[in-house]
């Protein structure tokens, strides 16, 4: 049995520059992961099989359209693989989310079907597979802090934030991805900063997205005010397409006392205390 981690993805600043005739929009943005998220787990099986476990599960089911078992598939025909896994899929993190969930879960998937028939990690085949299962996924299969273009899957690496304190909490609004980049207004707002460590360019950046998401999830406003009156909080926005939002805190202190507070005054809201590299 093989494990792999499927980490949250946060964009520490989204910005959409230009709707593409493919339907896409060119942005960019700046990647960071956190330490947890969701699990997949793999093992050598005579058919094919897909279960789904977590607390989130009842919201996934063990669909056959899945990323993951859309990952596998791909991965098996791409490498001319015969034999089957079972693969389950532990959700931890909210579907429909910002953080990747699904894009996450795809690029565990290839991961861990990489380490099992001893496929190079950074395999220009692999990378391809990610592209074609989503725009998220080659950033995720990456897994550490990128500069993303083009789709926000041309990536070029950056330092990270060094493990850095984070609290991540969603109201339980799932939001469609490709409803909120409809929604976005078609201004291009400029570049994100060139210049500086990737915690001052996220800081001077924005999300594009955040206006579309509060008309669909009006808790995002709500989540963020929240979020922004913690002491310690050096930044506060939504990540991708919302409705989860991030706050970072240098000290773990804070977050901590940032999530008793979020628990005590909205005890339905998702909440992910943990730490971004
Ligand atoms: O690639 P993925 O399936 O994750 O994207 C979901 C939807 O989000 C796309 O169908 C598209 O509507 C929107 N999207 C976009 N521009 C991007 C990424 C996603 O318009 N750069």
């Amino acid at each position: 049995m093989l494990t792999e981690t499927a980490p949250a993805k946060i964009n520490l600043a989204l910005h959409v520059r230009a709707r593409r005739p493919d339907g896409y929009h060119d942005l960019e943005t700046l990647f960071v992961f956190a330490r947890d998220g969701d699990r997949v787990s793999l093992a050598d099986a005579d058919t094919s099989a897909f279960t789904v476990g977590g607390p989130f599960a009842g919201v996934v089911g063990p669909d056959a359209d899945n990323l993951v078992v859309r990952a596998a598939a791909a991965f098996r025909a791409a490498f001319g693989i015969a034999q089957h896994h079972a693969i389950t899929l532990d959700k931890y993190l909210p579907v429909a989310s910002g953080i990747g969930g699904g894009s996450a879960d795809a690029a565990a998937t290839l991961r861990a079907l990489a380490r099992r028939h001893d496929v190079a990690a950074d395999d220009a085949r692999l990378v391809a597979l990610a592209v074609g299962l989503g725009a998220d996924v080659p950033a995720c299969l990456l897994g550490r802090a990128a500069f993303g273009s083009g789709r926000g899957d041309a990536l070029t690496p950056i330092a990270g934030l060094g493990d850095m304190p984070v609290l991540l909490v969603n109201p339980l609004v799932p939001v469609s991805t490709a409803a909120i980049f409809a929604g976005w207004d078609g201004v291009d707002r400029g570049a994100i900063p060139n210049g500086g460590d990737t915690l001052a360019r996220g800081i001077a950046g924005r999300n594009d997205l955040q206006p579309a998401a509060e008309r669909v999830a009006p808790q995002v406003a709500q989540v963020l005010a929240i979020l922004r009156e913690r002491p310690g909080a050096v930044l506060a926005r939504m990540s991708g397409s919302g409705a989860t939002c991030f706050a970072l805190f240098p000290d773990a202190a804070d977050r901590d006392a940032a999530a008793a507070v979020v628990a005590a005054e909205q005890p339905g809201w998702w909440r992910l205390a943990s730490v971004v590299a």
